[in-house]
């Protein structure tokens, strides 16, 4: 990978990266630190076939992709959402790698202005892919260029101002948009409707968990038995990030204390040190099911409120904490706010409070 200047006055120096088939990227900020991570690059899938799970979502994206193909046109506009680790970041790759395109991958708040996001799109090539994580970060007069981009594969210049204004529109080649978000809700509706396919992607089924743990350890190159990988598969809150985080601390764990194989013990001792426990959660998700019951009776309280007495971001909670623990049915939502259920009682092994009001 080399780093090259920008060729244009837009300075997009925080906000692009691109990946060449031939190596030769052209490598900005803007990253999400994972992406940046050598190892994780390593373990991420190339190809759909390689991609584990999410049956429904990868059978869409080989249709459409085989029909784009077919007809020699780009792919639709595609968007993601789901929680973090889920693999939107590597469908966006992959969906580069199989419709051979250059993919160039940038975040909603990187494009602070419009310019940044028009120094992009002129750089695309016929077939390219733009990859926008965190769209729904996008601001407001950045989004305003995305919709012509979108549907017509032009944006429009304006020059000066007041009664001298003129526009000029200019062409683009035609791409492919791929967007991720953690919030759909926070879409606006003129963008979401400009996407042609637009998927949800779900926690992994533990089973899908322990191909991927045994796919990951093959390629790290460290031995793990059916055992242990079903343990590890179970505590990764059926994210296929955090089964390769963890899978890093075992081996660890493991080339240090034990054999250097993996299997359920060296799991659980590994993973008690790091703070998580059989079901998976973390030190965070203790803190967040606890405040709600030692401060606020069980519940219903409002996110802001548990935010405050918890001192993490409200955004930290919503994105990362409570989907899973919604999803097990730890925490329900309501509408006066957010209640503890009795199996979350019973994993923490606290009295069931009952309330006197
Ligand atoms: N279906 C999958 N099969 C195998 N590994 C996966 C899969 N989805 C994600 N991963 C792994 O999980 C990591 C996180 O995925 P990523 O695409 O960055 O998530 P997101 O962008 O949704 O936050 C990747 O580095 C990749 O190694
Ligand atoms: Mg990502």
């Amino acid at each position: 990978m080399k780093t090259v200047a920008p060729d244009t006055d837009t300075d997009m120096s925080d906000s692009i990266l691109t990946h060449r088939s031939d190596e030769t990227s052209i490598v900005k900020g803007a990253m999400q630190p994972d992406d940046r991570d050598p190892e994780i690059l390593s373990l991420r899938p190339e190809r759909l076939d390689e991609y584990i799970g999410q049956a429904e979502v990868v059978e869409t994206l080989k249709i459409a992709i085989e029909a784009a193909k077919i007809r020699s046109e780009p792919l639709e506009h595609v968007l993601f959402h789901g929680p973090p680790g889920l693999g939107k970041t590597t469908l966006a790759h992959i969906i580069a790698n199989e419709m051979g395109g250059t993919l160039t991958v940038t975040s909603g708040p990187a494009l602070e202005k419009g310019g940044d996001l028009i120094g992009i799109l002129t750089h695309l090539g016929e077939g390219d892919v733009l990859f926008v994580d965190e769209i729904h970060r996008t601001p407001k007069t950045v989004e305003e260029f995305l919709y012509p981009a979108m549907e017509d594969f032009a944006v429009d210049f304006v020059f000066d101002k007041g009664i001298h204004a003129r526009s000029h529109r200019y062409r683009l080649k035609c791409f492919t948009l791929v967007g991720a978000t953690t919030r759909v809700g926070l879409l606006s509706a003129p963008l979401r409707d400009r996407f042609g396919i637009f998927r949800n992607l779900d926690f992994y089924s533990l089973e899908d968990l322990v191909r991927i743990t045994t796919r990951s350890a093959a390629l790290l190159g460290v031995g793990i038995d059916t055992s242990g990988a079903g343990e590890l598969a179970k505590r990764s809150r059926g994210t296929p990030r955090i089964v390769n985080r963890l899978l890093k601390r075992v081996r660890d764990y493991a080339q240090v204390r034990g054999d250097g194989a993996i299997n359920r013990s060296t799991v659980e001792a590994a993973l008690a040190l790091e703070g998580v426990d059989n079901l998976g959660l973390t030190r965070l998700d203790h803190s967040y099911l606890k405040t709600i019951i030692e401060y606020y009776g069980g519940g219903p309280v409002g996110i802001e409120a548990i935010s405050a007495t918890l001192q993490e971001e409200t955004d930290t909670l919503v994105d990362v904490v409570e989907p899973y623990l919604l999803k097990i049915g730890m925490v329900i939502r309501t509408s006066s706010g957010r209640k503890v259920s009795e199996a979350a009682y019973r994993h923490l092994n606290l009295p069931i409070q009952q309330k006197l009001f």
